[in-house]
């Protein structure tokens, strides 16, 4: 499937990879696609620079924001939380229009260092946002609650842990669930939350799970929901 990934980051990255591996048409997403292929830098993972990843996925495309948009019939939201809106701005509104957006986005600023604050909560997130700003979206926020590399590896922790899926179209969630399983997610995996206002309840799931990046000291762990029978 022809597949948009907003976001060149670590997990714009893994996702585009992981999808590229298995058969999609990926492109990914940027302000600037000459700015980024210039970029020289390792990123906030000590990764290459995302020229040096374009030469290893040369069957990945790199587009503006906005030619992406138009290149997927499925779109997923890998851009930095207080990017997300201006991103999906710049990708046009009609370029959007009836897809379904996988939004793996979190509303974390670090303008102030860690741990990051969040920018929206409690009544409201930024899934809500989104899907406020592009009614005719279908967007699903799930994969936010755990480091990039689990996303796309989960049978690499050792026991079962938890993916969460909220959104308001029933349709969408089970695509999603689909993609979901096509990384490795088991069925009795996959929470779903409800409709996009429990996505504050992952979002907010943030402010604890960056306690626990820095206790444990790497992001090789992910939250798990042991579910039992209800005391008689
Ligand atoms: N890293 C993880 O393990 C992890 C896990 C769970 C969820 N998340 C969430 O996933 C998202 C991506 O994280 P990441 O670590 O891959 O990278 P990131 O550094 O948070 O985001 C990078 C992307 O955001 C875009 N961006 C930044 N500011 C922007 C702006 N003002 N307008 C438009 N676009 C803007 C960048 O565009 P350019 O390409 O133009 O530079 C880039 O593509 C974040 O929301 C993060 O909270 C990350």
């Amino acid at each position: 499937m022809k597949t948009a990934v907003f976001g060149t980051g670590p997990v714009g990255q893994t996702i585009a990879d992981k999808l590229n591996s298995l058969g999609h048409e990926v492109m990914l997403g940027t302000r600037d696609v000459k700015a980024s292929l210039q970029r020289a830098d390792k990123d906030s993972f000590g990764r290459p620079p995302l020229k040096d990843w374009h030469k290893e996925h040369p069957t990945v495309k790199i587009g503006t924001f906005a030619e992406a948009a138009l290149h997927g019939e499925f779109l997923v939201n890998a851009t930095n939380g207080t990017g997300t809106l201006p991103a999906l701005a710049a990708a046009g509104a009609a370029n959007l229009a009836g897809k379904i957006l996988l939004d793996i986005a979190n509303p974390l600023d670090f303008s102030k260092g860690f741990p990051p604050a969040l920018t929206v909560c409690n009544t409201d997130s930024l899934g809500e946002q989104v899907q406020r700003a592009y009614p005719d979206v279908k967007v699903v926020k799930s994969l936010n609650t755990m480091n990039t590399y689990l996303m796309v590896a989960p049978r690499s922790l050792p026991s079962t842990h938890t993916v969460f899926l909220s959104g308001n179209d029933t349709g969408a969630k089970d695509r999603v669930r689909e993609l979901l399983r096509s990384f490795g997610w088991e069925n009795n995996e996959v929470i779903d939350l409800g409709d996009i206002t429990t996505a504050r309840g992952t979002e907010q799931l943030l402010p604890i799970w960056v306690r626990l990046y820095g206790t444990l000291g790497h992001g090789m762990f992910n939250f798990n929901i042991v579910k039992g029978e209800v005391p008689k």
